[in-house]
């Protein structure tokens, strides 16, 4: 989402200096190339050892590092983001700016960028109603500077008011906002379904697929980042579930069904990105089965199709599904659009499992086809929800 995105972090010496650790590890898991810049007060909250692992990046705290060769690098760091965020940002960072001065690297940096600088106050309710932090933030807004309010809650101090550092999600919301990427899907509910089911056959054995829940995962967390309020029922994946949205479980292609049924009737768009077994055992045993010297034959039967058994009520949803095919790829993948009653197929291939990158070729109901390039899931899912952004508007 944030894939080739520089931010710089500012930590400055407030208590909510633990909660940018935080920021800085989601600000990195959607790919966001990020460096932190701590005061020598922020250190007093929190070390840069914690910062340096989580951004993978050297932490700036010094001007004047002994030993190093600096030159100006104050300048080069104020043009290398696109965005610089103060999280949190004391009432003395905010005066600082204000008065123009930069007497540390922080001050330095901020004083020398031209880049959007994004301020998330935090402080003491009686220090943040101040009149002249007030007027602080009132004069810098007129210079362009953007401000994120602080929330109203319980202070560390043990005052309740306004002071509070909104939570990680709500800063990186608007860091995505800032940065102008697309909130082509605010407002609409979206339902994503990912990994792969597994079918019992006894106790201990399962009929599976080598499906990793990657693209899935990829759709959803990209759709949040656009706006949507979004439903991941999740099967087996190896990629943690993302924070921020609505998982739930499916581990059969019953369940799945079943949480599908169950979300379906709210949902705007459904992305059917889970890999669901086709086929599971006619018999499960309650008790692990024996080997047999003669060899076992197990009995198939088919699943029930999630997709063609939503879409039989499908009204004006934007159905997605995923095809993957070895034989007659695009042909077998159009039966199954018009079969599903899909708005939009994904064709991969076998190589897209467990992959971090995937080449996909979009087909449209109305026959129109999209190659889109190898690239990373992320990126993939960013160029499918441009074509649902795009199905949502007709
Ligand atoms: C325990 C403690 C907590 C503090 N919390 C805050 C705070 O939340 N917000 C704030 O503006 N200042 C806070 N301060 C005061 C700042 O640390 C102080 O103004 C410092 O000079 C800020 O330096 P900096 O802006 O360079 O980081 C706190 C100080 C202490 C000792």
């Amino acid at each position: 989402m944030l894939t080739g995105k520089k931010i710089i972090v500012g930590v400055t010496g407030g208590i909510a200096a633990y909660k940018s650790c935080e920021l800085v590890r989601r600000l990195i898991s959607l790919n966001a190339e990020v460096v932190v810049i701590m005061t020598a007060s922020a250190q007093k909250f929190v070390t840069p050892l914690t910062f340096e692992s989580l951004s993978r990046n050297e932490v700036i705290t010094n001007m004047f590092p002994p030993d190093k060769f600096v030159s100006t690098r104050h300048v080069d760091l104020a043009q290398w983001p696109d965005l610089l965020v103060i999280a949190p940002a004391t009432a003395n960072i905010i005066g600082k700016i204000r008065a123009g001065i930069a007497d540390d690297m922080l001050s330095t940096v901020l004083i020398s960028t031209t880049k959007l600088v994004l301020i998330c106050p935090a402080m003491n309710v009686k220090m943040y109603e101040n009149p002249i932090v007030q007027e602080n933030i009132k004069y810098l807004s007129k210079y362009g500077y953007k401000f994120l309010e602080p929330e109203v809650g319980d202070l560390a101090c043990r005052d309740v008011g306004k002071g509070r550092m909104p939570e990680p999600p709500t800063i990186v919301e608007e860091i995505v906002k800032l940065l102008g990427i697309k909130q082509d899907l605010k407002g609409l509910k979206v339902l994503v379904t990912a990994g792969g089911t597994y079918e019992p056959i006894d106790p201990v054995r399962v009929i599976t697929n080598r499906s990793t829940g990657k693209m899935g995962i990829a759709l959803a967390k990209a759709a949040k980042l656009r706006g949507a309020e979004v439903t991941l029922i999740c099967g087996q994946t190896i990629v943690p579930s993302p924070e921020g949205i609505n998982v739930e479980s499916a581990l059969t292609s019953g369940q799945m069904l079943q949480k599908v049924r169950a979300h379906f009737n709210e949902c705007n768009v459904l992305l059917m990105a889970a890999a669901v077994s086709d086929y599971r055992a006619k018999v499960t045993s309650d008790k692990k089965l024996k080997k047999e010297a003669r060899g076992r034959t197990l009995e198939l039967t088919e699943t029930k199709d999630v997709l063609a058994e939503v879409t039989k009520e499908k009204g004006k949803r934007i159905v997605v599904g995923f095809s993957l095919e070895t034989e007659k790829v695009l042909e077998n993948a159009r039966a199954k659009m018009k079969e599903k009653n899909l708005d939009l197929i994904v064709v991969n291939s076998p190589e897209a499992i467990g992959a971090e990158e995937n080449k996909v070729t979009l087909l449209f109901k109305n026959g129109k086809k999209k190659e889109l390039p190898k690239m990373s899931k992320e990126k993939v899912a960013q160029g499918i929800l441009d074509e649902v952004g795009r199905l949502m508007k007709r």
